[in-house]
């Protein structure tokens, strides 16, 4: 995989680009090794500062153009704040909101003083600056005139008199932006060239990184019972497929796994309930969860995370024909359960049912992560802020939510009890696929409890994170990969060797 933006780590003293970037603090002050190669640079941060009453706040910047006689063509200088109102997801807002302001087409070296910074300061800056630099724009064939909110500097250096261990400190995040620059990509590729075959090969690709992919076909699902994902994808001339990648990374081979469910439904046309028309293409997003789980299991993989984990995606589209699943129907779900389908829109929690049951029974996981794009109701709810979480374990809901705050991808905990439960009774089956228009996003939720028995599980429903996503500092995809960094920290902090 490769990212974006060329960037590089180096010695503070190799700086020869012709523009800088010189980091400060609410100080303004430059360490000694910028003072050494820059001798007049203080000075004039100072003189500038003063007259443009530039305080160093965070985010904030001024640029001083280099006269004839400068080997430098510009100087940005950025602030960061004061250091106690400096967090992690700073760093990351930082890097992202500095990407805007760069030269296009030009090599940048940006300077940090170790004195101030620290090298996971920097390594964060240079994960945001990676994170905003990602562009989907494989399908256009006309490229625009250079425009610099759209173009990007030609390289980056970061320089710190640390090298080493900025370097290692980026070791282990490079990784993750690639993972979210692979659920990015995912959400973004039309839903032609992106169907459930073709999902299912890009998920292959991460054999090359020591994945296990074990990719069950139609013959195979039938065998195995999944007749609710399979009924959801019956009105599809395109196959579906559900893939399981394990990543081994535990020192203890047989150590209990942790496992992330997806919904992958490559396109969401309603099926024969079918959707109105208007941003019907939208719906080609549909698949943020299968994505987030593919873009985690390759930042899990690559950075040889000392976990055992599985990654589960069910790849269907949802299409109305002939052959379609009609409301009215019932279908038997791999666990026995029976389904009577009130509207074929609701077909995301008919995908999580079988592979939920699958991973859970085959696999007995430590907890199960399911994310779907699976009710309009939470976007009703939380707009696209936050995202919806429904769980039966306290401790896990409690870290997702401690950790979203400082990656930026929020969680809201939503209510499930017993009342919710009972909308989804049927006259006809065990269960009805849509509990009314009340609490929809939980009665969704509850649906999927039925499948998971005792296991600590979580459910997000990303609706409203996870596609067609407003630009942030470290975002400007449609697709913004949502939940890939949250869920590889929440791996890093609490389940590793
Ligand atoms: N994929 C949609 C949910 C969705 C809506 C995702 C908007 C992203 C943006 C899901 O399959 C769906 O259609 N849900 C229905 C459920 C209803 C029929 C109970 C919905 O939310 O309207
Ligand atoms: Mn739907
Ligand atoms: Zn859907």
């Amino acid at each position: 995989m490769s990212l974006s933006l060329k960037l590089s780590i180096a010695d503070l003293s190799s700086s020869t680009a012709p523009s800088l970037v010189v980091v400060v603090d609410d100080a303004l002050t430059l360490g000694k090794a910028t003072c050494g190669l820059f001798p007049s640079l203080q000075a004039l941060i100072k003189r500038v500062a003063e007259t443009e009453k530039f305080k160093g706040k965070a985010q904030s910047s001024i640029t001083i153009l280099g006269d004839s006689e400068s080997r430098l063509e510009r100087i940005i200088v950025l602030g960061t704040g004061a250091a106690a109102e400096r967090g992690k997801l700073n760093w990351l807002n930082l890097g992202g909101g500095l990407l805007s302001k760069l030269p296009n087409g030009s090599d940048v070296d940006i300077i940090f003083e170790d004195e101030n910074f620290s090298p996971a300061n920097i390594a964060d800056f240079a994960l945001g600056l990676q994170l905003k630099a990602y562009n989907f724009e494989q399908y256009k064939t006309k490229k625009k005139e250079a425009d610099v909110s759209e173009g990007l500097p030609s390289s980056i250096s970061l320089m710190s008199s640390d090298k080493n261990a900025v370097r290692k400190a980026w070791k282990q995040r490079e990784p993750v932006a690639e993972g979210v620059n692979l659920a990015r990509t995912l959400v973004n590729e039309p839903p032609n060239i992106l169907y459930p075959v073709e999902f299912a090969n890009r998920a292959g690709k991460l054999e090359k990184l020591g994945v296990e992919i074990e990719e069950l076909d139609e013959k195979q699902l039938k065998k195995l019972g999944m007749k609710a994902l399979l009924g959801v994808g019956q009105g599809s001339t395109k196959d579906s497929r559900v893939v399981i990648m394990r990543w081994n990374g535990s020192s203890d081979a047989k150590a209990q796994p942790i496992a992330f469910v997806g919904k992958g439904v490559t396109f969401d046309t309603g099926g024969i309930s079918i959707k109105p028309s208007a941003s019907m293409e939208d719906m080609k997003g549909d698949m943020g969860g299968a994505a987030c789980v593919v873009g985690l299991m390759h930042s899990l993989s690559s950075r040889k995370a000392k976990v055992n984990a599985i990654g589960i995606i069910g790849l269907v589209e949802n299409m109305p024909d002939g052959n379609a699943i009609r409301p009215g129907d019932i279908l038997t779900s791999m666990s026995g359960q029976t389904i009577e389908i009130i509207n074929t829109d609701a077909e995301g929690r008919l995908v999580l049912a079988d592979i939920l049951h699958h991973v859970n029974t085959e696999f007995k996981p430590k907890f199960i992560v399911d994310l779907a794009t699976l009710t309009g109701a939470i976007l009703v709810a939380l707009g696209q802020e936050y995202a919806g979480m429904f769980s039966n374990n306290d401790e896990l809901c409690e870290r997702l939510t401690k950790i979203g705050e400082t990656t930026g991808e929020k969680v809201w905990r939503m209510p499930l009890c017993p009342a919710f439960d009972k909308m989804i009774d049927s006259r006809f089956a065990d269960m009805k696929n849509t509990g009314g228009r009340f609490a929809g996003s939980s009665t969704a939720a509850h649906f999927l409890q039925r499948f998971i028995g005792e296991t600590p599980w979580i459910h997000l429903d990303v609706a409203g994170t996870a596609m067609a996503s407003p630009n942030t500092d470290t975002n400007r995809s449609w697709g913004s990969g949502w939940g890939v960094r949250l869920l590889n920290q929440l791996v890093a902090d609490y389940y590793e060797d």
